[in-house]
């Protein structure tokens, strides 16, 4: 436990640290990565230059450090994190480096504002986020190795079967290749792949949320590929996906993580949203939802391009003409002359009103601006935030 004047100095410098954030994060990545060249094999080299990952640790950090003496406030977001570092094997021995190269980082940028009762309080402080991360993620990694069929770290998948979904999205159907079982999972939960192109320096690592139901024996992804635009660079990932991995090829895989799942306790209507390929974890929680004989009211709503973009609209179809419960709606922002959809342009408060009932809860998916026009509709209908959920396709951030 950090004593009462460790804790006021914390308190007294967080917001001094928030207003250099940025900065310190950036400067503590550039010497880390210097020092720890090694690490570039674990974080993701997009989210870096774009500055998403500086902006994701640098709030955690503060956010931590302002509730430095009640900690369990925010264990829900220690566990959205942990599980994240869970699914990349980051160790405990990791926390050191992360550590000092931040307080190092700190004291370049604060300069003599930095004495030496502060960096010492931060030290402090840092062990006591650090040991609670520690210990959450030990605690992640043995059930995810204890489960059925559950394994610690990186296991070797097979694509047994690669299926072109749209014009940019296919699916992999990935089997372990020691042929044992695999552990189950929760709809809505994501598991990660390791690749080495052999083009690239390091290993890449990406979360890819499983795209179907639990219970096969096999885990099922949907990927989009993302294509080179203008000065933007080709994904690294899910090109090599889509244009170098085959079927037979070998993923490495570690077991599923997540905390964007299906609450299945509830009997309320059920509203699935997505956007482009935000709909991965929704077809496992549909798929769940109809398999399990549920009486709850479905409503499935996809919004897309235009039909050239739209992954497994047929499965959709099927399943909304089989199921009574099921209704299925279908966005495109600008599709082909005479491409029937149920709405043209984006998803908004009026047309949703008109489709789904206000006591569902709503789960949403998809690129951040679509899920922040998702949000303020649903915030500007009084939806309880405790009935909606959703899922970031990249480091959590903010929706307002
Ligand atoms: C929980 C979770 C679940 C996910 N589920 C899915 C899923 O089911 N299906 C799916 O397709 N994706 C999913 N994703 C996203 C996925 O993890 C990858 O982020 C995605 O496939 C892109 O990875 P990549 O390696 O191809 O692109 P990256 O190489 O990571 O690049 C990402 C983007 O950044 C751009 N970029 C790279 N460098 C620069 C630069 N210097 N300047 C400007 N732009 C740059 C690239 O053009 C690209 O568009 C999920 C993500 C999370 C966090
Ligand atoms: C107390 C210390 C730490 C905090 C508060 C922290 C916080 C975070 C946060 C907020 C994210 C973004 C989560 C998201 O995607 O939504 C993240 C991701 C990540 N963290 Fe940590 N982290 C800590 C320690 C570490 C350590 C020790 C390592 C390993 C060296 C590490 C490696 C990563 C990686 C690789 C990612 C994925 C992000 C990417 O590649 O873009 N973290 N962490």
């Amino acid at each position: 436990m950090l004593d009462s004047k460790t804790i006021e100095i914390i308190k007294a410098t967080v917001p001094v640290l928030e207003i250099h954030g940025e900065t310190i994060t950036k400067t503590f990545y550039q010497t880390m990565f210097k020092n720890h060249p090694e690490l570039l094999n674990v974080f993701n080299h997009a989210n870096q230059r774009q500055g998403k990952q500086p902006t994701a640790l640098a709030n955690a950090v503060y956010a931590a450090a302002a509730h430095i003496d009640r900690l369990e406030e925010i264990l829900p977001v220690v566990k959205g994190i942990a599980q994240k570092h869970r699914a990349l094997g980051i160790q405990p021995e990791h926390y050191p480096i992360v550590g000092q190269n931040l307080l190092a980082a700190i004291k370049t940028v604060l300069g003599d504002a930095a004495t030496d009762e502060i960096i010492d309080a931060w030290a402090k402080a840092y062990g006591v986020i650090a040991d609670v991360f520690i210990s959450v993620e030990a605690d992640m990694y043995n059930q995810a190795e204890e489960k059925q069929g559950g394994w610690r770290g990186f296991r070797r998948f097979v694509v047994d079967r690669k299926v072109q979904e749209s014009e940019v999205i296919s699916s992999f159907y990935l089997i372990p290749e020691d042929g044992g079982e695999i552990s189950t999972y929760l709809p809505g939960q994501y598991i990660t792949v390791r690749v080495k192109p052999d083009h690239q320096e390091f290993t890449h690592l990406r979360h890819y949320s499983l795209s179907a139901s639990p219970g096969h024996p096999y885990y099922r992804i949907t990927v989009k590929r993302e294509d080179a635009i203008n000065d933007q660079p080709a994904g690294i990932v899910s090109s090599y996906l889509h244009q170098e991995v085959n079927e037979g090829d070998i993923l490495e895989i570690s077991a599923p993580a997540g905390e964007f799942t299906l609450d299945q306790s509830k009997e309320n209507p059920v509203v699935l949203i997505s956007g482009g390929v935000g709909l991965t974890p929704m077809v496992s929680m549909l798929e769940t939802l109809l398999e399990n004989e549920t009486k709850q009211d479905i409503t499935f709503i996809h919004a897309a391009r235009s039909g050239k973009y739209h992954a497994l609209k047929e499965h959709i179809t099927d399943l909304d003409r089989k199921y009574d419960q099921l209704r299925s709606y279908v966005i495109y922002e600008s599709p082909a002359a005479g491409e029937p959809c149920d709405k043209t342009g984006f998803i908004d408060l009026p047309w949703l009103k008109t489709v789904v009932d206000s006591g569902a809860d709503f789960y949403f998916c998809g690129p951040t601006p679509f899920m922040r026009a998702v949000n303020l509709a649903l915030k500007e209908w009084s939806i309880p935030k405790d009935r909606t959920h959703f899922e970031f396709f990249g480091p959590a951030g903010s929706l307002n």
